[in-house]
């Protein structure tokens, strides 16, 4: 067992985004990213992946861990799989028509956005526990001061960006609530770990309030522009575009702080089922 204590709620910032052409390594390094994020603060781990399976060890040059990885298929066999194996990687993947699976045209499949808005409930599920625990006479409401509070975050793998249907640009309400969930990360306690293949237009706000940010070899120039209107200095669209297989360069993120004041620290979905308490 390593060593930690658990961070405390409004100090664990960390949204991180990998971008890369595909089959660079984007993926790897967030599974690398998640296991040295878990290691630190003792976080749970729970992601979202489209069909293809995620490494169960890391290449020895990310250290050769063994990862806890289990599937699901449903939201509802995740939630169940975490109360069972809290210390698992529980990774929600709808089976897809491309593997070989049966699946209508028609049928709704288990989506990015499903797993953000249950690591939101699960997030303060356990904050309002910590809480309580150090409180135990006052009543826990969603204004509550939660400084000195410490317990394990979440952290949340997306393995491919395009699956989170509410970071569109034409999906006005989801639009409303994933912003305000990437705005609100830090008070959630959520570590985001989120790899993307350009920083179009769908990825901006990821980007645009990342906290790290990862670039693998990208080839087109679009995309290449993308990572330019990103922060990424001349100089390093050059290291970019030369980069070999599995090599990253860390670019500078932008200022996060003038829009995280924006949300007011408004949280989204804080009240949202208020009977899935996991006390
Ligand atoms: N640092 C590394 N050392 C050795 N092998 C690696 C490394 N990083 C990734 N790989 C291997 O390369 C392959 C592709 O990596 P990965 O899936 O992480 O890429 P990706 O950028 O996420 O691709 P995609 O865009 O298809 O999702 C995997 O089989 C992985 O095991
Ligand atoms: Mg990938």
């Amino acid at each position: 067992m390593s060593e930690f204590v658990y961070p405390e709620v409004g100090t664990f910032n960390n949204l991180e985004a990998s971008v890369g052409a595909r089959g660079m390594g984007k993926t790897t390094w967030q599974l690398a990213r998640a296991h040295q994020l878990q290691r630190e603060s003792g976080g749970y781990v729970i992601g979202h992946s489209l069909g293809a399976r995620l490494t169960t060890k890391l290449p020895k040059e990310l250290g050769g861990h063994e990862l806890p990885i289990k599937y699901h298929t449903t939201l509802a066999s995740l939630e169940r799989g975490l109360r069972n194996s809290p210390g698992k990687w529980h990774i929600l993947a709808p089976p897809l028509a491309a593997d070989g699976n049966a699946v209508s045209a028609g049928e709704a499949l288990a989506t990015a956005d499903a797993l953000l808005q249950f690591s939101a409930r699960l997030s303060t599920s356990i904050r309002k526990n910590a809480w309580k625990r150090r409180n135990p006479l006052r009543f826990w409401n969603s204004n509550v001061s939660m400084e000195g509070v410490r317990c394990p975050p979440v952290i949340v793998l997306i393995d491919e960006g395009i699956a989170i249907e509410s970071a569109g640009i034409s999906r006005k309400e989801e639009n409303r609530w994933f912003l305000q969930f990437l705005y609100s990360l830090r008070h959630y306690h959520i570590a985001l770990l989120y790899a993307i293949q350009d920083g179009s237009a769908r990825s901006w706000r990821v980007l645009e309030q990342a906290t790290r940010i990862f670039v693998f070899k990208i080839r087109h120039e679009w995309a290449l522009q993308c990572m330019r209107a990103a922060g990424a200095t001349k100089e390093e669209i050059d290291e970019i575009r030369n980069l070999e297989k599995y090599e990253h360069v860390e670019i500078d993120a932008l200022d996060v702080k003038s829009l995280e004041e924006e949300s007011a620290g408004e949280m989204p979905g804080e009240d949202e089922n208020p009977g899935d308490d996991h006390t």
